[in-house]
């Protein structure tokens, strides 16, 4: 990792467009088969499947990027601090950095004037709004969730969370009314929600140069977010592998001892 963030080109005027667009007009265009979203989301393949499952830790670090570039523009994070990203492999001075970068409300100063001040790597991430009421009123009535444990709220979280950021339909699909400010999602409660499509096809550019199509980042930012709802668990896993290493050894040498013993007392030795 270079010592200082890279910078992406991030399209926002093109999120803008879309939500200025919103799903007022619904061109009638193709046959639609519509999905309930009640429907389990198709399986995809994860890092971090199953009880030795690890994460992908270049997926994290893009994972990151497309939370602190595109998702953290609405959505908080209030339970990660910046030092919490040596979990996914960021240097100390990478992590300094970015904190650096960030501006939080300091001290009120002599006059009375709030100040703000730059982050610490012991901050939690900054909130996008000063508040939960902040935020509904600007984005029209309906905060966005904080993201610290959005990918454990769904029951299938991970391939909830891709199926959902992969599956809107800008316009609606023919033949369904369109909901002003409201965007067509198969996956989405009732099938609209109030967030515009929030990826977009090369809308950043990853250092790593893996190609940033809709789908990828929507791949990195679930395994980001999965890692984020329980940024300790990879320790945990270290310490519960190294627990059972210890019970094998100990199983083998008790064997081994009552062998021994009941050979004594068969009069063996
Ligand atoms: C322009 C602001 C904005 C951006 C950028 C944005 N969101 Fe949202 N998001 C919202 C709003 C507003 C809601 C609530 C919408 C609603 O409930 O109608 C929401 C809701 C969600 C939900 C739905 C939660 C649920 O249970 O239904 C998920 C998941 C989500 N956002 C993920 C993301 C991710 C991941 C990103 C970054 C890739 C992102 N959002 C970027 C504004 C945004």
């Amino acid at each position: 990792m270079p010592a200082t963030l890279p910078r992406f080109i991030v399209m926002r005027s093109t999120l803008l467009g879309l939500s200025l667009l919103g799903a007022s007009v619904a061109l009638p265009q193709h046959a639609y088969a519509q999905t309930e979203p009640t429907k389990a989301p198709p399986h995809q393949k994860w890092s971090f499947d199953g009880p030795f499952g690890t994460f992908d830790q270049a997926s994290l670090q893009r994972g990151f990027m497309v939370y602190d570039h595109i998702c953290s523009t609405c959505h908080g994070m209030r339970s990660l601090t910046y030092n919490d990203l040596l979990g996914i492999g960021l240097s100390p001075q990478t992590i300094g950095a970015l904190a650096h970068s960030k501006q939080f409300p300091g001290p009120v100063d002599e006059d009375g004037q709030p100040t703000t001040r730059p982050g610490t790597p012991d901050d939690h991430f900054k909130a996008p709004f000063p508040s939960d009421a902040a935020a509904a009123a600007m984005m029209g009535g309906v905060a966005p969730p904080d993201q610290s444990r959005l990918a454990l709220i769904h029951p299938h979280g991970a391939d909830w969370l891709y199926a959902f950021l992969t599956g809107y339909h800008i316009p609606a699909p023919a033949g369904v009314a369109a909901v002003p400010g409201k965007f067509y999602n198969d996956w989405a409660d009732g099938h609209f929600i109030g967030m515009p499509p929030p990826l977009v096809n090369g809308a950043l550019t990853y250092p790593d140069g893996t190609p940033a199509t809709v789908e990828q980042q929507a791949k990195d930012i679930t395994t980001f977010l999965v890692w984020a709802s329980d940024p300790h668990r990879t320790a945990r896993h270290h310490i519960g592998k190294g627990v059972v290493l210890y019970l094998i050894v100990l199983l083998l040498l008790a064997f081994a001892w009552k062998k021994k013993i009941w050979k004594r007392l068969h009069g063996g030795a």
